[in-house]
């Protein structure tokens, strides 16, 4: 979407007339007091949050007005102001828009920067379609906004309209990976994308490891998940060095599942329905990579993807069997449906072991369990350092994606007792998230360390506020913020 400041009012297919509950204007009304007044009065327009209502004004440079309502002036915040105008877009590209037209506004107790960065991440993250599927949208009759003119804003505000459209198109990123078919989006595929992540910056070195290295290397269990898919596993690296100078580094490790029947312990129907979205916590990481390079962050991060499909087959790894670990311990499988903690042991101990790193957060959609705790809204994370939970809880509040930390409760490590093994992979179903947790601390040992289940948040089964339906693109925004964070901090 390009976008424009200008002064005055142009020619537009659509111009955005913004205001508080109760039809207040948040907006200098003047030049439009005329043709909107009729309206107001009626009383059918009342500003509620994300209300629309569209006039067709004769003689007037843009084509139509577009009511909006922002709900309880004293309420506002910056995720208000997102919703908002995500139902804007969705109602200009209800009619086609091309151009639109927003003005600036009076934010109450939020700063020019707060109401910019509200309408504009509220546009951009709606203004997205994944485009390969449908008929109709491959003859691309469905419309998207090319441009915005922002009238009457501060134009020394553009840098931040910079920054969160490359964070935007960093989240589309991620939610085309993991829109695209899990026939397409495989391992390999994953790879390549990591690969082409250095077109975009000299600072970033991508290293992938193929099946004979993973071999050599003894990594038991990711090659364990692997064994009935037709296609290969790799374990990707992709650094990105924006302070060289710096000790600090960051290890961002995400679940690469690019499918997850289950295994042996194969799922139902309805629970496989959406595991392509099994690699959602990879696709994050990925984004988040492109994201920080192209704001040239000053931070040192890797990420590290372990990539398999969970399949079944008559190679399917076997429940009740055991296999050893990178790391060296022994794992007797009781669930070849929880593959993600075992794929992730494996890259955590890498990581622990060959990148120093002072910092490590994982992203996996691991557990249903979370899902039924917390719903598609909340991810649910653990922590091993308050200092590092606290910077989550502020990135979550900042970003509205939305976060609740699990306490690391040690005793339920006792579910992972094997009687021929050091520890079995499932503990069960109950406090499942925690669970999680506790199984993949046992290969990061003491370093500062989050675990974040994006199983609810990473796709979604209906379109709300600036979701479109399916990939939410959920951490892109999340991570970014939480790394801007410890530039501050350091
Ligand atoms: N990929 C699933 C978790 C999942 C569920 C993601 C729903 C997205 C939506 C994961 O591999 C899994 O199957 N987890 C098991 C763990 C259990 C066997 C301990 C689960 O949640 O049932
Ligand atoms: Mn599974
Ligand atoms: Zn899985």
């Amino acid at each position: 979407m390009k976008y424009a400041f200008s002064l005055k009012e142009k020619n537009a297919d659509v111009c955005v007339l913004p205001f508080w509950e109760g039809a207040l204007p948040a907006f200098d009304l003047s030049n439009f007091a005329s043709f909107v007044r009729p309206l107001v009065d009626s009383g059918d327009f009342k500003g509620k949050s994300g209300e629309t209502i569209f006039l067709y004004p004769e003689g007037f440079a843009s084509k139509r007005l577009l009511l909006l309502g922002l709900g309880k002036k004293n309420s506002v915040t910056v995720e208000s102001l997102r919703r908002s105008y995500a139902a804007a877009l969705r109602a200009c590209q209800s009619v086609h828009a091309k151009l639109v037209n927003l003005f600036s506004l009076d934010g109450g107790s939020l700063s020019k920067q707060e109401v910019l960065q509200g309408i504009w991440e509220g546009f951009l993250l709606s203004n997205y379609v994944f485009n390969s599927f449908k008929k109709e949208t491959l003859e691309s009759t469905f419309s998207l906004i090319d441009e915005v003119h922002f009238i009457g804003f501060d134009e020394s505000l553009e840098p931040a309209l910079k920054t969160a459209q490359i964070v935007a198109e960093s989240v589309y990123f991620t939610r085309d990976l993991v829109n695209g078919n899990a026939d397409e989006v495989i391992p390999q595929k994953l790879a390549e994308t990591a690969k082409s992540l250095m077109k975009l910056s000299p600072r970033i070195q991508t290293v992938v490891h193929d099946k004979a290295w993973l071999e050599k290397q003894k990594m038991g269990l990711i090659l364990a998940v692997n064994r009935a898919s037709s296609v290969d596993p790799y374990l990707i690296e992709v650094s990105y060095q924006g302070n060289p100078n710096s000790k600090e580094h960051i290890v961002l490790v995400g679940k690469g599942v690019t499918y997850d029947t289950g295994g042996l312990s194969l799922k139902t129907t309805d629970g496989m329905l959406t595991m392509k979205c099994d690699m959602a916590g990879a696709a994050a990481v990925l984004g988040a990579i492109r994201a920080a390079s192209l704001l040239n962050l000053k931070v040192n991060i890797t990420g590290v993807i372990p990539s398999v499909e969970n399949c079944i087959g008559p190679l399917s790894y076997k429940l009740g069997d055991v296999y050893t670990s990178y790391s060296g311990r022994t794992v007797e499988i009781n669930n070849t449906d929880a593959e993600g903690r075992l794929i992730l042991a494996d890259a955590l101990s890498y990581a622990v072991k060959h990148l120093n790193p002072t910092m490590m957060i994982d992203l996996a959609t691991l557990t249903g369990s979370v899902v039924m705790s917390l719903g598609e809204h909340i991810a649910g994370f653990c922590a091993n350092q308050d200092a590092l939970a606290d910077r989550l809880m502020e990135a979550s509040k900042r970003t509205s994606e939305l976060l609740w930390r699990f306490p690391l409760h040690t005793e339920y490590k006792e579910a992972f007792k094997s009687d021929i093994a050091d520890m079995t992979n499932s503990g069960g179903r109950e406090a499942g998230c925690i669970k999680g947790a506790l199984f993949l601390e046992d290969f990061v040992g003491q370093l500062p360390w989050a675990h974040v289940d994006i199983a609810g948040t990473a796709y979604w089964s209906k379109p709300k506020y600036y979701y479109p339906t399916r990939a939410t693109g959920y951490g892109v925004r999340l991570l970014i913020d939480l790394l801007k964070q410890l530039v501050i901090h350091e």
